[in-house]
C-alpha cells in the first residue's frame, strides 16, 4: 500500500468531523483540539483518569445496537452472546435492552445471575459441559440449555435420574454449511467439534433420543455457522436445512419442534472496506427463506431466535493505548515504521490467532505531518504481536502519543490474558461525557495472589 493509496480513513490529517463513522462507534468525533472523543469523553481525559491500555465501551451505541436488532428482529428471541464481551454493568445494559442472555460456561452463568439477569431468559451453551454446570444450570432454572453431544445426553439422562429434574433442551446441530469466514470462527462444516451431524443422521437419532423422554423438554434445534459473515446466503442455507430436519421430525414423531435458533455471527465493521449487511437487511432475507422453508415442508413456523455477540458490542469499544518505542525498518523498496504500544497480544489476541484486521489513529490530536506506512506492534515478546498489521500514521508520530484502535469491543478482553505477567486492562464505560469502570485493571496484587508456591 502506498501512501497514495491511502483512503482517507486512514490519514492521520481526518478533519475533526471526518472520523469513519462506520468503523467507530457512533458517538466518536474528534474535539476543537483535535482529541478523539468517545461517548463525550476525551481520549486524552480518559488516559489521564485510568491510564492506558484501556478499553473505552460507548453505552448509548450499545444500546442503540441492541435497540436496532429489536426492532429488526421484531416477534424473534434475541440472545446476547455474552463470550463477546462480559461485565456485571453490561448485563444490566443487555437486561434494560430486553435482549435474552447466552452464556456458555458455568462462571458466565454465575456472573449473569449474580447481576439479578432473570434466568428464565438465559439460555447455556458449551461442547463440554461439566456435571456441575450442568447442575448449576437446572437448579437456577435458566430458560434452555443448548445440548451439544450424546455424552452429555447421558450426563442429563443421569442428572434427572437422582434428582427428577427436566432440561429443556435445544440440540445444537452442524448443518454442514461453510460459512465464508476465517476458519478458526467457521463452525458448521462436518469437521470440527460443534453439534450434532446433520449429514450423518446424528441429529435425527439424538432429537428422537429426547423426544418423549422424561430427562428432557425438547423445545427445538439451535445451529451457528460461524462469525463475523456479512450477508444472509449461509444462513438461509442452514435455515433451510434446519427446517427440512423439523420435517423429518414431524414425520416420524406426529410433533412438531416449537423452536429453531439460528446463532450468532453477524458481521460488523473493523475496516473501511467491511461492508456488513444492517439488521434489517439480516431480518428481511431470513423472514423470507423460513416463510418460503416452512410453506414447502409443510411445517408451522417456529419460534425463532438468534445470539448476535460482535453485532451488539464490537463497534461500541474503542481502544486506547500510548505509544512508546518507535523504530523505522529499511525494506526493499521502501520502509516501514513500527510503532510500540504499551498492550499487544496480551489484552487484543485476535490478529495473532485469527488475523484480524483493525483500523487505528492518532487519538490525542490531529497532525498536518505527511503519511508513514505504519505497523502498530505490542510489547511481548513475539514477532506475532502484532495489532494493526498495515496503517498510515503521520511522521511526527510520537513517544507519549496516544493510538486508538477501533471496533474493539468484541472479543478482545475476554480472550486477554496475563502474557509476560501483563495486567489485564480496565473496561470503561463511557456516556454522556461521563466515564464509569465497569472492570478495573488488574492489579500486580491480583497476579502474586495465585502464585501460592
Ligand atoms: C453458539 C454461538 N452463538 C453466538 C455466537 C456469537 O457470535 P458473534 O459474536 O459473531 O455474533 C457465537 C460465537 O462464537 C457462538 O459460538
Amino acid at each position: 500500500m502506498s501512501a497514495a493509496l491511502a483512503p482517507s480513513w486512514l490519514r492521520p490529517v481526518d478533519p475533526p468531523d471526518a472520523v469513519d463513522v462506520c468503523v467507530w462507534s457512533s458517538t466518536t468525533r474528534r474535539d476543537a483540539s483535535g482529541s478523539l472523543v468517545v461517548g463525550g469523553v476525551s481520549a486524552g481525559d480518559a488516559a489521564a483518569q485510568f491510564g492506558t491500555p484501556v478499553y473505552l465501551i460507548d453505552e448509548a451505541d450499545v444500546r442503540s445496537r441492541a435497540a436496532a436488532y429489536r426492532a429488526a428482529f421484531a416477534g424473534w428471541r434475541i440472545y446476547y452472546a455474552s463470550k463477546a464481551l462480559l461485565s456485571r454493568a453490561l448485563v444490566r445494559v443487555i437486561a434494560d435492552s430486553g435482549l435474552s442472555l447466552d452464556v456458555c460456561s458455568g462462571n458466565e452463568l454465575q456472573l449473569a445471575l449474580s447481576a439479578d439477569f432473570p434466568a428464565e431468559r438465559i439460555g447455556l451453551h458449551g461442547s463440554n459441559k461439566s456435571d456441575v454446570e450442568l447442575r448449576l444450570a437446572l437448579e437456577s432454572g435458566v430458560e434452555h440449555i443448548v445440548a451439544d453431544s450424546f455424552d452429555e445426553l447421558g450426563r442429563i439422562e443421569r442428572i434427572h435420574a437422582a434428582t427428577g429434574v427436566r432440561a429443556s433442551v435445544l440440540l445444537r446441530i452442524k448443518s454442514g454449511v461453510e460459512a465464508h469466514t476465517h476458519e478458526s470462527i467457521a463452525t458448521a462444516h462436518e469437521d470440527q467439534k460443534f453439534g450434532f451431524s446433520l449429514a450423518s443422521g446424528e441429529a435425527l437419532t439424538a432429537l428422537l433420543r429426547c423426544h418423549d423422554n422424561p430427562a428432557f423438554d425438547l423445545l427445538g434445534i439451535h445451529s451457528h455457522i460461524g462469525s463475523q459473515i456479512f450477508d444472509t446466503n449461509g444462513f438461509s442455507l442452514a435455515a433451510a436445512r434446519l427446517l427440512s430436519l423439523m420435517q423429518q421430525f414431524q414425520r416420524a414423531t406426529g410433533v412438531s419442534l416449537p423452536e429453531l435458533n439460528l446463532g450468532g455471527g453477524f458481521g460488523i465493521a473493523y475496516n473501511a472496506s467491511d461492508s456488513p449487511s444492517t439488521p434489517a437487511q439480516l431480518a428481511a432475507g431470513l423472514d423470507a427463506i423460513i416463510a418460503d422453508s416452512c410453506a414447502k415442508f409443510g411445517i408451522d413456523k417456529p419460534k425463532l431466535a438468534i445470539e448476535p455477540g460482535r453485532g451488539i458490542v464490537g463497534q461500541a469499544g474503542t481502544a486506547l493505548y500510548t505509544v512508546g518505542t518507535i523504530k523505522d525498518v529499511e525494506l526493499d523498496g521502501g520502509a516501514r515504521r513500527y510503532v510500540s504500544i504499551d498492550g499487544g497480544m496480551s489484552d487484543n489476541p485476535r490478529p495473532a490467532l485469527y488475523g484480524a484486521e483493525y483500523s487505528c489513529l492518532l487519538a490525542n490530536r490531529v497532525s498536518a505531518a505527511a503519511p508513514v506506512l505504519s505497523r502498530v506492534v505490542g510489547m511481548h515478546c513475539e514477532t506475532g504481536d502484532i495489532v494493526v498489521r498495515d496503517t498510515y500514521l503521520p511522521s511526527d508520530l510520537a513517544v507519549g502519543d496516544l493510538i486508538a484502535v477501533a471496533s474493539t469491543g468484541a472479543y478482545c478482553v475476554p480472550l486477554s490474558s496475563n502474557y509476560n505477567m501483563a495486567l489485564r486492562p480496565p473496561v470503561v464505560a463511557v456516556r454522556d461525557g461521563v466515564a464509569h469502570t465497569w472492570v478495573r485493571r488488574e492489579t500486580y496484587a491480583d497476579l502474586l495472589a495465585r502464585d501460592v508456591g
